[in-house]
């Protein structure tokens, strides 16, 4: 009879047990360990197969598995070369979040939530890197789906308007078949959709499952470090992180990218949040059409709602000044309190934390009569604003709702709120006031303590210095 081996694999980092534990003595997460078996047969088949795979996969001059000169592995490499560059407006925004471009040989992961739209970015991303020359000439694309089938993907592609013939479409799940097929095309990137769809033959259990998950993408990174051909990767994965992997699979791959935006919203912001060739802290912001998605290159238009342009104002909104990534731009944060009613509580866009405090330090250290009051907080456009800059937007939004004055629709807020209630000056106050100004703002209520270190000349843009909370009501209210 076959021998049957069992190991215990912890479902959120990945190690493997030889027994069962209550919780991962690596990542202490408790109850995430599951028992795989697998046979000792399918185990050995399993070795032989990722050995003779690799072999495979090889350039042929490349086969001898021995160090390699510096010079003569960079040979004949252009520095131009060293990133594919995407072109045209969205290109150029998804380049900025990688970093300047897709570095060869990298496996980049593209993780979001179910139906957020990762499926169309990459079939874009797909369509740019296929139309686009390289210096040979046209370089094919491959789009592989494991969730659809190739009519799927072009009538995606017809939707669209992608019409480029370099791209080419494959359905299947089966890695080694897809790795197999690919290396005969031997294209500039492929693109794989998605990780919980594809299985490695002689791993234990079926495709999505964490084994799966774990071998199908270190099998990856090794045919893209090998054949030097980027791997864009799609995986769902839910903010919680209840779908099997994506810790594990963060650790795998070179970079990793989100995308994020609410359902009822149109728009969608794609963010790093590893990158091994380069910085994490670009923010792409695009918005989503019957075409395909579209980069915004104006993102105060979409995080301030219609209200800002009406005359008449309503209270409870108050506009936030946040810097991200390159990227400066204004985020509406709207208050609703309600008096006599039963008295909870909903944030919607801001962390929880961050706006208990801001409601605690408001009826402390300004006397607002907060406690009686129902209070629902909302950030325009399904952004999480979680800058301390926003601090003092969200305490004027909820002072104007509370005290039913409206803040003029000219006015913006940046500042850190301490728990005395004081104003903390926060970085990069520059480049935030005259964001404020080339909008069209009038007036900016900041920080005392920034006021001073601002060296700014010839904004028409009023500048108003507050210590705390209550010099802020006194002058806005
Ligand atoms: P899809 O890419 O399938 O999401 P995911 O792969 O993350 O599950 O997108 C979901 C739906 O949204 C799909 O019906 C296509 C549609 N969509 C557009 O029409 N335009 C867009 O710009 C995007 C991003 C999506
Ligand atoms: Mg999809």
């Amino acid at each position: 009879p076959e021998k049957v081996k069992n190991s215990w694999v912890c479902e959120n980092c990945g190690n493997v047990y030889g027994q069962w534990w209550g919780s991962c003595r690596s990542c202490h997460t408790a109850g995430s360990i599951k028992k795989f078996s697998e046979s000792e047969v399918s185990r050995a088949r399993g070795a032989e197969i990722s050995d003779a795979m690799v072999r495979s996969w090889l350039p042929e001059q490349s086969r001898t598995l021995a160090p390699l000169s510096l010079v003569d592995v960079n040979m004949g490499r252009d520095q131009s070369q060293w990133r594919i560059p995407l072109s045209g407006h969205f290109g150029v925004e998804v380049s900025k979040v990688l970093g300047g471009g897709i570095v060869p040989g990298s496996l980049i992961l593209i993780g979001g939530d179910p139906g957020v739209g990762k499926s169309t970015l990459a079939l874009q991303i797909a369509a740019i890197l296929a139309e686009g020359f390289n210096f040979n000439g046209p370089v094919p694309v491959v789009y592989v789906s494991g969730e659809e089938s190739i009519e799927q993907i072009g009538n995606r592609a017809h939707r669209m308007r992608i019409t480029t013939k370099d791209l080419f479409l494959y359905s299947s799940t089966d890695i080694e078949d897809i790795l197999d097929k690919i290396q005969k095309l031997s294209p500039q990137a492929l693109i794989l959709d998605s990780i919980q769809t594809v299985y490695l033959r002689g791993v234990a259990g079926s495709a999505g499952n964490i084994m799966q998950v774990k071998e199908c993408t270190s099998a990856l990174l090794r045919f893209a470090k090998q054949t030097n051909i980027p791997v864009l990767l799609i995986g769902h994965v839910t903010k919680t992180g209840d779908i099997a992997g994506p810790r594990i699979l963060e650790h795998i791959v070179d970079a990793v990218i989100y995308m994020e935006g609410e359902r009822c919203s149109a728009y969608r912001l794609l963010r790093a949040v590893k990158n091994r060739f380069g910085s994490t802290d670009e923010l792409g912001v695009f918005e989503m059409s019957e075409s395909g998605l579209q980069a915004v290159s104006n993102p105060s238009q979409i995080f301030l709602s219609e209200n800002f342009s009406d005359s008449e104002v309503l209270a409870g909104l108050a506009v936030a000044v946040i810097v991200d990534g390159s990227r400066t731009f204004l985020i509406e944060v709207q208050a609703l309190c309600v008096s006599d009613s039963f008295v909870g509580r909903q944030f919607n866009g801001i962390p929880q934390k961050k706006a208990a405090l801001i409601i605690s330090v408001l009826m402390k250290q300004a006397g607002l009569k907060l406690q009686d009051n129902a209070i629902f907080l909302n950030v325009v456009s399904g952004f999480e604003l979680t800058e301390t800059a926003g601090d003092l937007a969200i305490a004027a939004a909820i002072c104007s709702s509370f005290l039913e004055y409206p803040i003029p629709n000219d006015y913006a807020f940046i500042g850190e709120v301490g728990l005395g209630g004081e104003l903390r000056s926060v970085p990069r106050m520059d480049k935030r006031v005259i964001a404020v100004a080339k909008l069209g703002f009038k007036k900016c209520i900041i920080p005392k303590s920034a006021e001073k270190s601002l060296s700014l000349h010839d904004l028409d843009l009023e500048i108003l210095g507050c210590r705390n909370l209550k010099e802020v009501i006194n002058a806005v209210f």
